[in-house]
């Protein structure tokens, strides 16, 4: 089936620490010389394989610079129906691309977070071909590689989690669109899309990624994500 791209991108990025009264998205924090979103955008863009790339903004958004973005292309599409949680972002949104693509029941949907600026047609082409025509999708994910501590109350440990078979899962996910909005409906309190598809009883699969592949959530993030994307190719 064919892939489209949905890069939910209304949140208000409070962890990056800015200003209280003066908010600044961190989808919109310059990161080496564009927006922080720029980056996955272009790169999803640019993967041949995507025929759509559809980004979700929160109704309200004043920020979005669209005459820059418009250099993207025409498969860039900006939908303005973010929700008041991510997975409600990701829900309205592929209502929208439904109305305006129309039959995409069975295409397939690669929803990734706008705060991952690192990633690569590669890994994007890695994805869509280990999920091939697996109905239960697939996401990226890294192996776990810290010992991991379960606290109780008062910052002791309560005990030390085996890491052998855990993953750190990453984005892009990929699913087909019904059944990525039936599984929103039915578990729409997740982090990410796999765990609504989890709560079918599906197993989707693990997709090998790269660290490399970070979410911005702290303000060190963004530096190790521009020496990443400075550093690449050469
Ligand atoms: O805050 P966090 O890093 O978990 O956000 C992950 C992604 O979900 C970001 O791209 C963010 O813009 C998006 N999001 C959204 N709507 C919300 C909250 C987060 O589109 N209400």
């Amino acid at each position: 089936g064919s892939c489209h791209a949905l890069v939910p991108a209304a949140g208000s990025g409070s962890r990056m620490g800015t200003p209280a009264d003066r908010p600044m998205p961190k989808q919109y924090l310059q990161l080496a010389g564009r927006p922080l979103i720029w980056h996955a955008l272009a790169t999803l863009c640019a993967t041949p394989a995507i025929a759509n790339v559809f980004v979700v903004l929160a109704p309200d958004d004043a920020l979005w610079p669209a005459a820059q973005m418009a250099a993207l292309g025409p498969k860039l599409r900006v939908l303005r129906c973010g929700g008041e949680t991510r997975a409600q972002s990701v829900a309205n949104g592929l209502r929208e691309m439904a109305g305006e693509l129309g039959d995409i029941g069975h295409d397939w949907i690669l929803v990734h977070d706008a705060a991952r600026p690192c990633l690569t047609i590669a890994l994007v082409e890695k994805l869509i071909a280990e999920v091939g025509e697996d109905d239960a999708g697939g996401l990226l994910a890294v192996p776990v590689a810290d010992t991991l501590k379960r606290a109780y109350d008062g910052g002791r440990v309560l005990e030390t989690v085996a890491r052998e078979g855990l993953w750190q899962a990453q984005t892009p996910q990929m699913f087909r669109h019904r059944l990525l909005l039936d599984a929103l409906d039915f578990a729409p309190a997740v982090t990410d899309e796999a765990s609504a598809i989890e709560a079918l009883g599906l197993s989707p699969r693990l997709v090998a990624a790269d660290v490399s592949n970070l979410k911005v959530t702290y303000p060190l993030d963004l530096k190790l994500a521009e020496w990443i994307l400075e550093n690449r190719d050469k």
